[in-house]
């Protein structure tokens, strides 16, 4: 189980004084993969227009561009509502960048009103992703969110 009240004290600690966006950026995702158990892809697809750009990642090499509404990013994205995929061969239009992930959480990244991108984590488990970790992982998106907008900019 993984402790995340421990997690976002540590998130805090980690993000809270850094000016840089993408060195903070970076940071979370590695805090993440690190604490994550059984995780294969962790990062940031960050909003650029219409369209979701890669940014800091954890894993292989990811498909760079997701138009919003496509796959489980783009649905995330598009409708602001964290996806909890159980089986991701069960959810239509899913896009396959590591062909060992079986289940995936995504999590929008919003800063007020405005979606910064969303955090995707992929799992080679089935039903890897619990209601626990969805809420947890939701806690940690809120927390990166919050110290983001005391930075100039995102990424
Ligand atoms: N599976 C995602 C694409 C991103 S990769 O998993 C890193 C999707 O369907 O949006």
């Amino acid at each position: 189980m993984t402790d995340y009240a421990l997690l976002d004290s540590q998130a805090r600690a980690l993000l809270q004084d850094e000016p840089d966006a993408l060195a903070a950026a970076a940071n979370f995702v590695a805090l993440l993969k690190d604490a994550l158990a059984d995780v294969n892809w962790l990062g940031i697809y960050v909003l650029r227009g219409d369209e979701l750009v890669l940014g800091p990642f954890q894993g292989k090499p990811a498909c760079v561009h997701i138009a919003v509404g496509d796959g489980v990013c783009g649905t995330a994205a598009r409708s602001r509502e964290t996806q909890r995929v159980d089986d991701v061969h069960d959810f239509p239009g899913h896009i396959v960048c590591d062909a060992d992930s079986r289940s995936e959480l995504v999590v929008p990244l919003l800063a007020g009103d405005e979606l910064l991108g969303v955090l995707d984590i992929d799992s080679p488990s089935l039903a890897r992703f619990s209601a626990a970790d969805q809420q947890g992982v939701e806690r940690l998106c809120q927390t990166f969110c919050e110290l983001q907008q005391t930075r100039a900019a995102f990424i």
